[in-house]
């Protein structure tokens, strides 16, 4: 008998904090379900379509959808560059029942991965902004609309580590076009969650731009 492969590469590794409940990532996730659930309330009735950038194993679509009574509104894709993440999450979303959420094992960075699937009623940026370049966030941030539908929810996070980003993160949001939702963190050495509205005009999707490239 032969096991199956267990995680072995850096990224599929630091999934392994979500089965500690306590720890902060554990927390993080808490947060991260609870405020796109609400931003799944106030959508409009109707079809919901979602966009997680760098999804990793899925586990926020996942918990957040396993148990929401807006579930069988919900649609989009999943785009996760690691190949074991990618088929966690596509195991995991199986076994919930979402058969109408893709995982798409591929390079999330660049508008092309959204070409058919933009734009999103719910964009989820979850474990991002910690690992780029600040002028990668502030990019990421003025290209998001791109991927936003009118009165789309972005949920974002980064931690608040000195020099603390979270501040010029919410100032880069307002200055695209969004409003904030919602900000929650656990402290200066903590991590945030935010949640930014977008009210602005819509923005059809470019192909070719980049978003980010991942430090590490
Ligand atoms: C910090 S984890 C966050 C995963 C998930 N969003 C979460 O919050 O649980 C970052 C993920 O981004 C993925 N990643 C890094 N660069 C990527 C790229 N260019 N395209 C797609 N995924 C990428 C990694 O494989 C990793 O799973």
């Amino acid at each position: 008998v032969t096991d199956a492969p267990g995680p072995s590469t850096h990224w599929a590794r630091w999934h392994l904090d979500y089965d500690d409940p306590s720890s902060a990532l554990s927390q993080r996730l808490a947060v991260v379900v609870g405020r796109t659930g609400e931003a799944l309330d106030a959508l409009a009735p109707g079809a919901v379509r979602l966009i997680s950038v760098c999804a990793g194993q899925g586990r926020d679509v996942v918990a957040l959808l396993a148990g929401h009574p807006r579930r069988a509104d919900v649609s989009g894709r999943l785009v996760e560059a690691d190949p074991f993440n990618a088929d966690v999450a596509r195991r995991a979303l199986d076994s919930a029942g979402l058969h109408r959420l893709e995982v798409v094992c591929g390079d999330a960075s660049v508008t092309d991965a959204y070409a058919d699937v933009a734009p999103a009623h719910l964009l989820l940026l979850c474990g991002i902004f910690g690992n780029v370049s600040d002028e990668d966030v502030r990019m990421t941030v003025m290209r998001a609309p791109m991927l936003c539908t009118a009165g789309a929810f972005v949920v974002w996070t980064r931690h608040r580590r000195s020099p603390d980003l979270t501040p010029r993160i919410r100032a880069w949001f307002d200055e695209a076009g969004f409003d904030e939702a919602s900000f929650d963190s656990t402290g200066p050495e903590g991590f945030a969650v935010g949640v930014h509205r977008y009210l602005g005009p819509s923005v059809p999707l470019e192909p070719g731009q980049r978003l980010f490239t991942f430090l590490h």
